[in-house]
């Protein structure tokens, strides 16, 4: 896992507070995951209940945006050719993660994932499993503190000034145009 560019405290590993709801574990939850708890489940139940369709209805909603990022993931490396990815809040892995989808396409390309999580940095293994034509990397940190000098592994990324990248920061609302401008 890198980590590349953070200092101080953002090094540190954050402790996993389970004794509150967390926005990234109930979002796990509305899509069926597994790494949420009992107060997250809680909290959705409860947050939902008055939302049209109820619980049923946020889940189909959060299923929903996840195909269309697929969608759109999909087109980007098949139709656009695209080839690198920098997916700014990740989100804890699921079905059909950015470099699974893209890699199906072109198994050569490339996905920097960054989030600012620890509960998502517990899970990052699972999008380190890039297909041997391409590359994952995981950056743990938030994207405001990252500047765009570290936010590429060395190796084989190329700037995204170079290189026609594509840049992702579905449902990441704190990812504002401002910081993405950095990029
Ligand atoms: C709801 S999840 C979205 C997951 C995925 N992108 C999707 O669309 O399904 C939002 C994620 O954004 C992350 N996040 C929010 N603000 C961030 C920031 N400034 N830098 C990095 N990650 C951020 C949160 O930690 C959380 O994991």
């Amino acid at each position: 896992m890198k980590s590349d560019g953070l200092t101080g405290p953002e090094r540190e590993l954050a402790e996993i507070d389970t004794s509150v709801p967390h926005a990234t574990r109930v979002y796990d939850y509305l899509l069926g995951g597994k790494a949420n708890f009992s107060v997250d489940r809680a909290a959705a139940e409860r947050a939902y209940a008055a939302w049209p369709g109820g619980l049923d209805g946020v889940r189909a909603d959060a299923r929903a945006h996840r195909a269309v990022l697929g969608r759109i993931v999909r087109y980007l490396a098949r139709d656009a050719g695209i080839r690198q990815f920098l997916d700014i809040g990740t989100g804890i892995p699921k079905e059909d993660n950015v470099h699974e989808v893209a890699q199906r396409e072109a198994p050569e390309s490339r996905v920097v994932y960054v989030d600012r999580d620890p509960i998502v940095l517990a899970h990052a293994h699972q999008l380190l499993r890039s297909a041997p034509e391409g590359a994952t990397s995981y950056i743990y940190g938030s994207c405001a503190s990252l500047g765009r000098s570290c936010a590429l592994p060395p190796g084989r990324w190329t700037s995204p000034g170079r290189w026609r990248s594509c840049y992702s920061a579905s449902c990441t609302s704190s990812a504002t145009p401002t910081t993405l401008a950095r990029w």
